[in-house]
C-alpha cells in the first residue's frame, strides 16, 4: 500500500520539476517551485526510511540486485546534486551571472538524474 503512496508523490515531484523548470525565467516561481520539489523529495526519502529501513536494506550492496544498486546511487546522486543547486541557485539570485552556464548545467544534469532514480524505482517494488 504503502509503495503507491510512494510512487504518487514521486510523480508529483516529477511533474512539479518540470513545472519550475518551465518557469526558469520567473525567478519568483522558479525558486519557490525548486525548493519546494527539493524539500518534498527530501521528505519522500525520510518516510521510505521510516516506514522500510530503506537505508540498511540499501547498504547490502554486495546481496543485493544490481538494478537497486543503480536505483540507490542515481537516489543519492539526486541529493547530492540538489545541494550544488541550492548553492548554484542561491549565486545566480543574488545576481553572480558567471555561474548561470554550471546551473543551467548541473540544472539539466538533476533533471535528467531525477527521471532515472523515478524510473527504476518501479522496477524494484
Ligand atoms: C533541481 C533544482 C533546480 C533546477 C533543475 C534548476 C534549473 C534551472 C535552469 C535550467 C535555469 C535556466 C538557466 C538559463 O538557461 O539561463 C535556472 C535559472 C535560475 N535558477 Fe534554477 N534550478 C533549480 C533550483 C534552483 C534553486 C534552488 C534556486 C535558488 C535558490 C534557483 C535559482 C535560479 C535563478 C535565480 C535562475 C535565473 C532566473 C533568471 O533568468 O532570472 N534554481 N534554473
Amino acid at each position: 500500500m504503502s509503495a503507491y503512496i510512494f510512487q504518487i508523490q514521486s510523480t508529483l515531484i516529477v511533474l512539479l520539476m518540470f513545472y519550475g523548470i518551465y518557469h526558469r525565467k520567473n525567478r519568483y516561481k522558479h525558486i519557490r517551485t525548486m525548493k519546494l520539489c527539493i524539500i518534498w523529495d527530501l521528505l519522500l526519502i525520510v518516510q521510505i526510511e521510516l516506514t522500510r529501513g530503506a537505508i540498511v536494506k540499501a547498504s547490502k550492496a554486495l546481496t543485493n540486485p544490481a538494478i537497486l544498486n543503480i536505483h540507490v546511487s542515481l537516489a543519492i546522486a539526486t541529493v547530492l546534486l540538489y545541494i550544488v543547486m541550492l548553492y548554484t541557485g542561491t549565486k545566480l539570485k543574488n545576481n553572480n551571472e558567471s555561474i548561470r552556464p554550471i546551473h543551467r548545467f548541473f540544472g539539466l544534469t538533476t533533471l535528467t538524474v531525477r527521471l532515472s532514480t523515478f524510473i527504476t524505482s518501479f522496477l524494484v517494488i
